[in-house]
């Protein structure tokens, strides 16, 4: 039995920071595989509700990883505003993705 995810590579795109690079595993949320990558991303709820979240999906597919929230007004893998909840969902193909809040490197990776 293969218990190893496939992997997908985001790249993230914006003004907040320089482009930069990523692994995120089938399943696995874009915040959460983001965290293992050094990178952390401006959150609030975690849950789906807040939007804080919030990218613009350039290229790529996701997959909502949870039930929606009762508070959420949308799914968050196809929001009206062409947006992404990250916190919310994972990767089903290599993306691109700007997110709308800022976001850093926590370790010294280099950016690409
Ligand atoms: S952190 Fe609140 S919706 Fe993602």
């Amino acid at each position: 039995m293969n218990d190893v995810l496939p992997a997908f590579t985001v790249r993230l795109l914006g003004d907040a920071g320089p482009a930069m690079l990523y692994r995120a595993a089938a399943g696995q949320s874009l915040v959460k595989s983001a965290a293992l990558a050094g990178v952390r991303f401006t959150t609030g709820c975690l849950q789906g509700r807040c939007a804080i979240c919030r990218a613009r999906l350039v290229e790529g597919a996701v997959t909502p990883l949870r039930r929606p929230s009762p508070h959420a007004t949308s799914n968050p893998a196809a929001r009206p505003d062409g947006c992404v909840l990250m916190c919310s969902v994972g990767p089903l193909s290599d993306l691109v993705l700007e997110p709308l809040s800022p976001w850093e490197l926590l370790t010294t990776a280099a950016p690409r």
